[in-house]
Parts: C-alpha cells; structure tokens; sequence
C-alpha cells in the first residue's frame, strides 16, 4: 500500500474504534462461576442472557456489551478483576457480585471510578452503604428474617434456636430475626454460627438438638441448603419435633427438588418462588427452563434478570448517557414488575423494596416447591429503616 491508503485506513480505523467506544455501553459482570458459591453465578448469568435476548441488546441507541469474570468468590479477585474492568476495558457498569465480601471489596473502586456497582446476588444490608454508586436488585436478610420472626411469634412458637453462616448476611439474620423475635415475647435459647467456608453442621446440629426448642431458624447462602438439610436428616433432627424455619436460602429452588421430602413442610420467608402466580413469572419460568436445559430459575436469577431491567431503564431515562451519576440517578426511585411481583428502588437508600412472602415448601404436581400463602408488601430493609 503507498502511503496516502495506509493514511486513511489508519483513520478509518482510528474513526471506527471511536464509534464503537461511543455506541456501546460495557458491563463487568462479575459473578462467582467456580467454586463453593458456582450456582449463583450460573443463575445470574443464565438470567442475563435472557434479559438481552427478550429485550435486544441495544437500548437508546446504545450497544450492550456485558463482559463475564469468574472470581470464584474470593473477594481480592472481584477488587483487581473491578479495576481491570474500569481501567483496561472502560466498563461503564459494574455488575453482579456472588457474596458480600465481594460487592464491599468492589465499593471503593465504584466510588473512585464513578460507575455504578449494581449488586444482584450479595445481602447484607451496609452494603449500599459503602457506596453512593451502588444500587441493589438482590435482598437483604432483614426482609425476609424478620417477617419469619413475626409469623414464628403468631403461630405458637416459644423457644427458637438461630443456625447461621458466619459473616454480613448470616449475622444480619441472626440479629434481625433475634430482635424481632424477642420483641414480640419469644425467648431465643441460643445463637449457633457455622464458617462460610466449607461448612460442617454437624457439630452446630448436635447442640441445637440438645437445646430442646420449638424450632431452629436456619440462614445459610444459596448453594449451601442441600448439604445443610442433608446432615439435618443425619442427626435425626427431622424427627426430634423441633420445627425448622428459615429465609428461602435454605429452601433455594436452585437445589430445593433434589432435598427429598423431608423439607416438605418447611416453612420460610422469602422475596422470590418460582412457583409466584403471576403471568409474568410464568413466561420468565418457561423461558430460563427452555433456554438452560430445564433449570428451575431461584431468587439470585431474578436479582440478575431485575438488574439488567435496572440498567436498560436507567439508560432509557438518561438517552443512553453512560455517565455513572446520571445513571445512579436514574435508578433511583425506579418501579417496575419483576418475576417476583412489584419491585422498586428506594430513592433514599438506593436498596430494592419487594414483597416478602411466607412460604411452605409442598409438593406441585410432583416436584417440590416454595407455596406461597402470605404477603406482606412493600418491604423496605428494616435495618436501614430502623437507623431512620
Ligand atoms: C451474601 O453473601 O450476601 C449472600 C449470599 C447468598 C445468599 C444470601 C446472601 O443466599
């Protein structure tokens, strides 16, 4: 080539790779995709990639491109995958995040960076705190363990025994469920915490058994109820009449049809069933099961799904700005109907507020499920509500 053709294909090229960091807006979707917390990551990618492909992958004249990071859950890899994300890839979002450890990890990079950290999976509730960049479509534990706490009180149960894992979310159920309990005129026996990591209940079940109480209140991460109830069965305790009760982590429709029968009965608090009856949720269901082998969605699914809804509804509002305060903005205070039934943003505490439902896990037509029977509204996180 001589060199007024390589002049202007360089410029071609210089102009064309110009357009395209105009057009497109990147998100870092970093989720845990091996390792103890894989099936998080799993439901929330496979929830993504349904949202984009109901819903197009460009939005007000933007190209959506999401980029996917394993960070096995381990936080110090979702911090310098965040900074790679920011620095190296200009990512104009970051997503996802599998455990509270991470998403605080992920904080101070949000807030240096001015990208909005949009949490769909994590659940303690300071995390929104860590950031005015982050924005939550997950939970938090106080929404579901305090309407548990509420429902345990008016259905004749005195004495209650905690069971959580040992950090943000679990010591938020604990608290929450605790208090609530002891203010309505319950009496806790005792609270028992087991590691995050590669947990062994045993030891924590043999002295639940021992206290004798009316029931064990259980939190432990999506992923980890199977193995949970499995050594529940082992020590017998399904038959020492002590009732289990617990936020719908434990009840996760992820692994919930492969815990046998001897969950059926169990009730628990929670945001999402794939059983909800609404029209919505039924397409949603139908949809991620035919897209993903026949995988049942859970509640970490709808927190992706709801995010990307998030995301296109913000970028809808600012015209497809991406800058991160406009967005942030945007966000807040957002509305919208979710699988779950109605959700929104607080404007205030840039948390989710959806209903929690009282559910008892039954069998529908063969397969295990969450039932829903009871609603309560419109739940704000009460942590956040009671600092108020
Ligand atoms: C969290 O780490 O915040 C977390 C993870 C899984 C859950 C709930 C909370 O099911």
């Amino acid at each position: 080539m001589r060199r007024r053709e390589l002049l202007i294909a360089a410029a071609v090229c210089t102009i064309s790779s110009a357009a395209f960091a105009q057009d497109t807006v990147k998100i870092g979707l970093i989720l845990p995709m091996t390792g103890q917390q894989a099936s998080t990551g799993k439901q929330i990618d496979a929830a993504v990639k349904l949202y984009m492909a109901q819903n197009g992958t460009s939005v007000a004249g933007k190209k959506i491109e999401v980029i996917l990071k394993d960070d096995t859950s381990v936080p110090d890899v979702t911090k310098r995958l965040a900074q790679e994300l920011v620095v190296n890839d200009k990512v104009a979002i970051l997503a996802g995040f599998g455990i509270t450890p991470s998403a605080m990890a992920t904080a101070p990079i949000a807030t240096q960076a001015k990208v909005p950290e949009v949490v769909m999976a994590a659940g303690t509730s300071s995390i929104t705190e860590a950031s005015p960049f982050i924005v939550r479509t997950s939970f938090t534990l106080a929404q579901s363990a305090v309407p548990m706490a509420e429902w345990a009180v008016k259905n004749g149960i005195k004495k209650v025994v905690t069971m959580v894992s040992d950090y943000g979310p679990g010591i938020d159920a604990e608290k929450s469920f605790s208090d609530k309990f002891k203010a309505d005129g319950g009496t806790i026996v005792e609270n028992l915490r087991v590691p995050l990591r590669s947990p062994d209940f045993a030891p924590v079940l043999q002295k639940a058994a021992d206290a004798k109480a009316d029931a064990l209140f259980v939190f432990v991460p999506s992923g980890s109820g199977a193995q949970f109830v499995k050594q529940f069965v082992e020590r017998g305790l399904d038959k020492s009449g002590m009732k289990l009760i617990a936020t719908g982590d434990v009840t996760d429709d992820d692994q919930l049809n492969g815990m046998g029968d001897v969950v059926v009965g169990v009730i628990n608090a929670h945001n999402y069933s794939a059983n909800h009856d609404s029209a919505l949720n039924k397409t949603y269901v139908e949809a991620f099961k035919k897209a993903n082998n026949g995988l049942r969605p859970n509640f970490m699914s709808v927190g992706g799904y709801d995010g990307m809804a998030l995301i296109y509804g913000a970028l809808k509002k600012t015209n497809g700005a991406a800058d991160g305060e406009k967005l942030v903005a945007a966000m807040k205070g957002m509305a919208w109907e979710s699988p779950r039934g109605p959700i929104s943003i607080d404007t205030d505490t840039r948390d989710i507020i959806q209903n929690i439902y009282i559910r008892k896990v039954d069998k529908v037509g063969g397969e295990l499920y969450n039932v829903e029977f009871a609603t309560i509204p419109n739940v704000k996180d009460p942590v956040k509500a009671a600092k108020k």
